[in-house]
C-alpha cells in the first residue's frame, strides 16, 4: 500500500473542483495475526501500540481507528495483533493515514475471511479516515486503495485515471509537519467566510489548472505541467496555505532547476513536489544540501488506471 501527494487542486477538492492524486513511492502494510491476547495494534514504526481496553490519551485516534476498523468487520476474531509496518512520514500530508486505514480494512477483512468489493473497502477506509480528518473529501484513501494517478471530485468520487504521455519523475520531500489536515481545512474554510467571491475565483481558476494540467499530463509536456504547479502554488499562497519553510523548499528546488514545484496536501508544513526533467540528481542533490530528506516517485504510464476506476465503479453500480 503506497502513500499519496496531491499533484494538483488540493483545498479547491473540498469545495468541488477536481483534484489529481497520485500513489508514492513509500509504502505501509498492516499484517493481521493470531494471538493469546488482543485486540492490538502495534505500530513500532511510529513507536506506539494501542489496545482497546485501556485509556491512551495520546494515542486516542490510533485506538478510535482501530476500534472502528474491528466493528466494521464483526466476523475477525479480537485476538489478534495488527502489526503496521510503514515508511510514509505522518502528519506530512503524505497519506499515512489514509494507508491505514485501507490496509487495515484490508487486512482484517482478509484475516476474517471475507472478500471485499472495491466499494466497499473504500467505504469502510472512508469511515475511518473521519476519525484522522473530520470532513475529508475522500481524495487520499481513493488514490492509496487505487494504486495509480487519478482525477478526483468529492461528488463523484474517483472519476477517471490520468493519461501520462511520457515518464514523470517527481522529488518529494517534507517541511516539518503539517500540524493536521482537519485544522488547516477548518482555519481556510473561517478565511473564506471573509472572502467568498476571492476564494471562490481561486477555486475556480485552480479547477482550470486541472484541467489544463491533465491535457499536459497527457500530451508528455513536462514543461507545461512545471509551469502549472508553480501557477498552482501561487494560488495555494493566495489561499493562506503555504509556509516559510516550505516557501525555501520550493525556491531550493526551482534554483536547482526543477521545471515546477508545489506544496501538496493541507500545507502550512509538510509535504511538496518538485518536477524534474529527466535526471532528478541536481534537485535531489540541492535539496539534501539545505537540509531536507528527499526521495523520488516516478508516474509511468501504463494504462490500468482506468480500467481499475471502471471495476469500481461498475462494483459501486451493483
Ligand atoms: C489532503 O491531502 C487534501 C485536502 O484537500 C483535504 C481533503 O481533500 O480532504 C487538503
Amino acid at each position: 500500500m503506497t502513500g499519496k501527494a496531491i499533484l494538483f487542486g488540493e483545498h479547491a477538492v473540498v469545495y468541488g473542483v477536481p483534484a489529481i492524486a497520485i500513489p508514492i513511492d513509500r509504502h505501509l502494510s498492516v499484517e493481521v495475526i493470531g494471538s493469546g491476547h488482543g485486540p492490538e495494534l502495534a505500530a513500532d514504526c511510529w513507536k506506539v501500540a494501542v489496545r482497546l481496553d485501556v485509556e491512551q490519551p495520546d494515542a486516542r485516534a490510533l485506538q478510535q481507528a482501530f476500534g472502528l476498523a474491528l466493528d466494521l468487520t464483526p466476523r475477525c476474531p479480537h485476538r489478534i495483533i495488527a502489526r503496521v509496518d510503514s515508511e510514509i512520514p505522518r502528519s506530512a500530508g503524505l497519506g499515512s493515514s489514509a494507508a491505514l486505514s485501507v490496509a487495515l480494512v484490508r487486512a482484517l477483512a482478509g484475516y476474517a475471511g471475507e472478500s471485499l468489493a472495491p466499494d466497499e473497502e473504500l467505504s469502510r477506509a472512508a469511515e475511518i479516515e473521519k476519525i484522522f480528518h473530520a470532513n475529508p473529501s475522500g481524495i487520499d484513501h481513493s488514490v492509496v486503495a487505487i494504486g495509480r494517478p487519478i482525477v478526483f471530485r468529492k461528488q463523484g468520487g474517483a472519476e477517471a485515471g490520468v493519461d501520462l504521455g511520457r515518464i514523470f519523475k517527481l522529488v518529494i520531500a517534507t517541511a516539518g509537519s503539517h500540524g493536521g489536515t482537519a485544522a488547516r481545512v477548518q482555519a481556510l474554510a473561517r478565511r473564506r467566510q471573509s472572502m467568498a467571491e476571492l476564494y471562490q475565483n481561486a477555486f475556480a481558476a485552480i479547477g482550470q489548472v486541472v484541467e489544463r494540467a491533465l491535457l499536459a499530463l497527457k500530451k508528455g509536456d513536462a514543461a507545461e505541467v512545471g509551469a502549472l504547479m508553480d501557477f498552482n502554488q501561487g494560488l495555494l499562497n493566495a489561499l493562506g496555505v503555504s509556509s516559510p519553510e516550505l516557501e525555501r523548499g520550493l525556491g531550493v528546488a526551482r534554483e536547482a532547476g526543477a521545471l515546477g514545484a508545489k506544496l501538496s496536501g493541507a500545507g502550512g508544513g509538510g509535504a511538496f513536489l518538485a518536477l524534474c526533467d529527466d535526471d532528478p540528481q541536481p534537485v535531489l542533490r540541492a535539496l539534501r544540501g539545505a537540509g531536507f530528506e528527499p526521495f523520488v516517485t516516478t508516474l509511468a504510464p501504463d494504462g490500468q488506471g482506468k480500467a481499475l476506476i471502471e471495476e469500481i465503479g461498475q462494483a459501486a453500480r451493483r
